[in-house]
């Protein structure tokens, strides 16, 4: 077993670092340009049941030390989905896994459903994309009860919820969908924002309140993690947001996080996955590491 291999729940990554959702595309057309042999599993944009056409431009803008986006998910349905994506996943030299989304449990359900035979490792369930209006399912831990008890009786494969800064009480989602089944979370997607143009006096996004990640979300993100850690230390978690650097996974890491997921630094850095597994690797060697699993939850107290 090599230092940086590591189990998340069921199961087993090559390496702790994952490829956030939304980053890189389906997966199978980054491949390119991206080295997913460095990371342990790689999710796929959110797929809904039909097609979702996303809302109009503007949907990406820069703010502060990070990036809004209101994308709304655009995406083709989970049908043409799995056509066009599922006979190509065998040639990832990681495992990818897919992301379900929708606007009741019913429709979690299903997409999960055609992902499981489109050939997905395992499903990611999106239960707090910030731009489907007032649906944001993971602000409330009944809500999202509701949603991974559908899609864990709809696959086999492991299942991970990822939740929201947004909510109130992140521990209490977190143990909601604990106990329906989600065998990890992820803390966290992106958290509310919003920003104007002050020339146009427009807001930077079309519909003006979207998601904001990057730098600025590490801390916000990081609070999650611990907290959920500390209250549930058994629950595998995914720390996500604001990561660009070894030293950045390993923080998440000594919270409590099994894997780091790396999104938005991708825009900039395609390649960056690299050079976080590297740095992780050397910070390890000097400190005489010799596992991933040795740092989870390594965080020494005052
Ligand atoms: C442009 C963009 C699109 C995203 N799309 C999705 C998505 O489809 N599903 C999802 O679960 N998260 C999505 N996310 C959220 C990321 O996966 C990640 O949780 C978030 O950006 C925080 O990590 P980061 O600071 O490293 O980017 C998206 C993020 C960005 C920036």
């Amino acid at each position: 077993m090599s230092a940086l291999e590591i189990d998340l729940g069921p199961v087993h990554l090559q390496s702790p670092l994952i490829a956030a959702s939304g980053t890189v595309g389906s997966v199978v057309d980054f491949a390119r340009v991206v080295d997913f042999s460095v990371y342990g599993a790689a999710v796929a944009k959110s797929v809904s049941p039909e097609p979702w056409p996303g809302k109009p431009p503007p949907r990406l803008a820069p703010a502060g030390q990070g990036m809004l986006n209101g994308i709304g998910i655009q995406n083709p349905g989970v049908t043409a989905w799995s056509d066009e994506v599922g006979p190509r996943l065998t040639g990832i030299p990681t495992q990818v896994w897919g992301s379900t989304v929708a606007n009741d449990p019913a429709g979690f359900a299903e997409v999960a459903e055609g992902l499981t035979v489109a050939g997905v490792a395992a499903v990611e369930v999106n239960l707090s994309c910030p731009n489907l209006g007032g649906k944001l399912f993971a602000l409330e831990p009944q809500a999202s009860a509701k949603v991974i008890n559908e899609v864990r009786a709809a696959t086999d494969l492991p299942v991970g919820a990822k939740l929201s800064p947004n909510a109130v009480d992140v521990v209490a989602v977190a143990a909601a969908v604990a106990e329906a089944g989600a065998d990890w979370v992820v803390l966290t997607n992106t958290v509310w924002g919003a920003g104007f143009d002050i020339e146009t006096r427009r807001p930077k996004l079309s519909g003006v309140v979207g998601g904001y990640s990057g730098p600025a979300l590490k801390p916000i993100a990081m609070r999650c993690v611990w907290e959920v850690a500390q209250a549930m230390p058994e629950l595998p978690i995914v720390g996500c947001g604001g990561v660009r650097s070894g030293a950045d996974a390993i923080e998440y890491l000594l919270a409590g996080a099994s894997a780091v997921a790396v999104g938005t630094e991708h825009f900039a850095t395609p390649r960056i996955g690299r050079r976080i597994v590297a740095d992780m690797g050397r910070f390890m060697k000097s400190e005489g590491v010799s596992t991933v699993a040795e740092l989870v939850g390594g965080a020494v107290p005052w």
